[in-house]
């Protein structure tokens, strides 16, 4: 699907390429914009980065993969980060995405979403928190020593209000 930045949109990036000395640097806040708006880093939003910075559309791929913020497939309604370094994991940290992957019917799947499109498990590296481990972020926000009880009082608080 082809994406184009907007004239606003394309009047920010200016702002921000002048920042930098070298258009190319400015590739991750071109490419955090492209996915506010879109939720995910489609092949469109590639070219039109691509095409913006003056780079091939390989560089960009390059970067996107590079990074595990940007989204490669489309998210569901909510997205439910789970840590998997040590801290986390071994205090029940695997418990929950054990869970998680079971509830969100992944399959064989270690991340993904759900068939209904409510919720994306993605796993990341330490978040910062390993005092408060286990740690999930869900739709950004921090949840500490979290527990698989706490967790499905929160996922069916966003079903209810789904
Ligand atoms: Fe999970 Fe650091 S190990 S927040």
């Amino acid at each position: 699907m082809p994406f184009r930045f907007t004239e606003n949109e394309l009047r920010e990036i200016d702002q921000i390429l002048n920042r930098y000395p070298d258009r190319r640097s400015g590739m991750l806040p071109l490419l955090h914009l492209a996915q506010e708006r879109e939720g995910w880093i489609s092949p469109g939003v590639v070219e039109e980065v691509a095409r913006v910075l003056e780079v091939s559309s390989l560089h960009v791929s390059d970067v996107v993969s590079f990074y595990t913020m940007f989204h490669r497939r489309p998210l569901g309604r909510h997205l439910v980060s789970v840590c998997r370094t040590l801290s986390c994991h071994v205090l029940g940290g695997e418990e929950i995405l054990r869970h998680l992957q079971s509830r969100l019917r992944l399959g064989d799947r270690e991340t993904g979403t759900d068939p209904e499109g409510l919720f994306t498990l993605e796993t990341v590296e330490c978040l910062g928190d390993c005092g408060a481990a286990p740690v999930v972020m869900i739709d950004g926000t921090y949840h500490e020593n979290m527990t698989v009880k706490r967790l499905e009082q929160e996922l069916s608080k966003l079903e209810t209000e789904s």
